[in-house]
């Protein structure tokens, strides 16, 4: 069978040009897409009586048909018939004879492919937050499993002050959290449907779009056509929400990989998610954060990239926009694959508390608890800071740190000290004392735990 638009013209499509401009390897990901929007549109043009039930009748057993022959590898795809939308088309009227042609009254590709899209990634959406709450759901086990862990709190990557272990995992729990809520957000947009749109213009049919949109679950129909048609905004909204979250994924990543070298010791991937090398038989490399950090680097490039195709194009569908699906598809793919993998990793990570500990009993981020102190005894913070300042050098000068020193000798730096320092410098009093809301003393973050365990129930 010759092309479906072929009318036209007079010769056949050069090889090569068919080849370049086909989208089929790769939209063939929207064929359960497809056939979804199909059926919600006979049966509307059905409805309408701008066909008759029994055409209705025919063309939707054909394209369950088809359907079935996809979901059973049994469909063979051509390039010539360039993409998901016409190899559907011409399956079904193969299969149910020239009636199959009626399918195409009132619709185009142009808006049968962005309706597509939306079915596709609000499908995926959804998949995508059950994803990031399971990995919520494993932080918040690790939490809890580490309330009494006390390890130091970095700043510019220097030992800062000490928190709970439980209480740093706990601020990837709210990334995650806001990170939900994007897409979450986004899904509103999602679910909105440009069927009906036609090419460009509408339809000189009697359509009833919001019928579509009902056997269809969308919340509301484009506005406007043109704009139904030619916007990728949806898409760029979930680019750019997925691409923050594998920011975060890539920071903790990166904590992961630093918490596993032999410098830091905090924590200990599972065998499962770690692989040797080829030649050092010590190693036990952290490949999968690894690959996570990397691999936000693509998911950053899928997004620039759409934004740069959607940059300056006239209304209102284009050709161009085709290049919206293989970063779409790739990000998707990416961000559940991480995220399928990091819930597991994380749950089965062993987290050395003792190794914490140690590195907490020799450093100084008790240091601005003592300044706290000599502040409750009446001196302007930015003298105490420099009296601990002089402490702490002399601490450094002498290979000490702050808890070893006797009474006498930090009466050298100040009167005000006296033996109640000793406690105010254990690091349990040092976290206790943060014991505001959104802090890391222990009820503090217990009561965040809490509130995650909550939410995550609820849902
Ligand atoms: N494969 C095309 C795409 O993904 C479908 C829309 C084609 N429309 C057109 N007028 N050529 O963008």
């Amino acid at each position: 069978m010759s092309k479906l638009w072929g009318g036209r013209f007079t010769k056949q499509t050069d090889k090569l040009v068919e080849e370049y401009t086909a989208s089929i390897t790769f939209d063939k990901e929207l064929a359960e897409e497809d056939v979804r929007g199909s059926l919600a549109h006979v049966a509307m043009l059905g409805q309408q009586g701008i066909l008759p039930a029994e055409d209705v009748a025919t063309i939707e057993g054909g394209l369950k048909r088809v359907l079935d022959r996809i979901r059973a590898g049994e469909l063979a795809y051509s390039v010539s018939d360039e993409d998901i939308h016409m190899n559907i088309e011409k399956a079904l009227i193969e299969d149910i004879g020239p009636v199959g042609g009626k399918l195409h009254t009132g619709r185009s590709r142009n808006d049968q492919v962005a309706t597509d899209m939306h079915l596709y990634l609000r499908k995926r959406v959804v998949e995508l937050v059950g994803l990031l709450r399971d990995l919520q759901e494993a932080l918040v086990g690790q939490a809890r499993e580490n309330l009494d862990t006390i390890v130091p709190g970095y700043t510019h990557l220097q030992r800062a002050q000490p928190i709970l272990f439980a209480h740093h995992l706990m601020a990837y729990v709210s990334m995650l959290g806001r990170d939900i809520e994007r897409l979450q957000d986004s899904y509103k947009r999602i679910d909105t449907l440009p069927l009906g749109a036609g090419a460009l213009a509408g339809t000189t049919f009697p359509i009833d779009r919001h019928f579509v949109a009902e056997r269809l679950g969308f919340g509301r129909v484009y506005e406007n056509s043109l704009d139904a048609v030619s916007d990728r905004d949806f898409i760029l909204e979930f680019l750019s929400h997925a691409s923050i979250v594998m920011m975060h994924l890539s920071r903790l990543s990166e904590e992961l990989i630093l918490w596993s070298s032999t410098e830091f010791r905090f924590v200990e991937l599972d065998d499962a998610f770690c692989t040797g090398s080829s030649i050092m038989p010590q190693k036990k490399n952290p490949d999968v954060p690894e690959l996570v950090r990397g691999k936000t680097g693509r998911v950053y490039g899928n997004l620039v990239g759409l934004l740069t195709v959607l940059k300056s194009l006239p209304l209102a569908y284009n050709k161009d926009m085709q290049e919206d699906k293989e970063g779409m598809f790739d990000t998707v793919r990416t961000l559940s694959g991480a995220l399928r993998l990091f819930a597991p990793m994380i749950a089965t990570m062993k987290v050395n508390k003792g190794q914490m500990r140690e590195a907490v009993n020799k450093d100084f981020s008790n240091a601005t608890d003592i300044a706290d102190f000599l502040v409750g005894k009446g001196l302007p913070f930015r003298q105490a800071h420099e009296v601990i300042g002089k402490t702490v050098l002399y601490c450094i000068e002498n290979g000490k740190f702050l808890l070893d020193l006797t009474i006498e000798e930090f009466q050298q730096f100040s009167e005000l000290f006296d033996e109640s320092i000793y406690d105010v410098l254990q690091p349990e009093t040092v976290v206790n004392a943060r014991d505001v809301y959104g802090g890391t003393a222990r009820p503090q973050v217990e009561a965040a735990i809490g509130r995650a365990e909550t939410a995550l129930a609820e849902t």
